[in-house]
């Protein structure tokens, strides 16, 4: 059920020990969109974090660059990296508040394209994304080869 007590702001580096400790079991090593190593290396401008009646719930982060390769003829563009919502706290509106929140300061940036990348199960992630206008761009193959088995 919606939490009334979502509060969302900016990040400040004192959000980092927060988030390690949230993201070290959810860096979920399986998921190749999943990317939380960069963080540390973000700007605070770009990390956002969500809160329950003032306790951490989750953060969210992007980057801004230039030229996506897969789609060059678009020249500025944000990359929302990461969403991630403590499992005690999903379902009550973090993640929406999350992500509405990074759209309007994108926006409010001048921000024409957003892109980010889910894998096909994830439910959750792919029915808070479409119910905000995203729709998909490509299908990703995740591939994988073992090439030094045990005799
Ligand atoms: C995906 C994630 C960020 C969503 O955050 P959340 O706070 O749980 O989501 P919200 O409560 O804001 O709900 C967002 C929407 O998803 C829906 N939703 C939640 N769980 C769902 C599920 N299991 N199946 C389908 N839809 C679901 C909600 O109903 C809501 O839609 P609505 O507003 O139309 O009712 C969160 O579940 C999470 O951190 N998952 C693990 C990490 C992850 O997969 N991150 C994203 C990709 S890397």
């Amino acid at each position: 059920m919606r939490s009334a007590n979502i509060t969302v702001r900016g990040a400040t580096r004192s959000d980092l020990p927060g988030i390690e400790h949230h993201y070290g079991p959810l860096d979920n090593l399986g998921d190749s969109f999943c990317d939380v190593a960069k963080i540390q290396e973000i700007q605070f401008d770009w990390l956002v974090i969500g809160e329950i009646a003032g306790e951490y719930a989750g953060f969210l982060y992007w980057h801004l660059g230039e030229k996506p390769f897969f789609a060059p003829h678009i020249e500025n563009f944000a990359h929302i990296r990461e969403v991630q919502v403590l499992e005690k706290f999903q379902g009550q509106g973090v993640g929406r508040e999350l992500t509405v929140y990074a759209l309007d300061k994108l926006k409010a940036l001048g921000t024409k394209d957003v892109f980010l990348a889910t894998s096909e199960t994830n439910n959750p992630a792919r029915h808070l994304y479409e119910s905000l206008g995203f729709t998909q761009l490509r299908k990703q193959i995740l591939y994988a080869l073992r090439i030094n088995r045990p005799p």
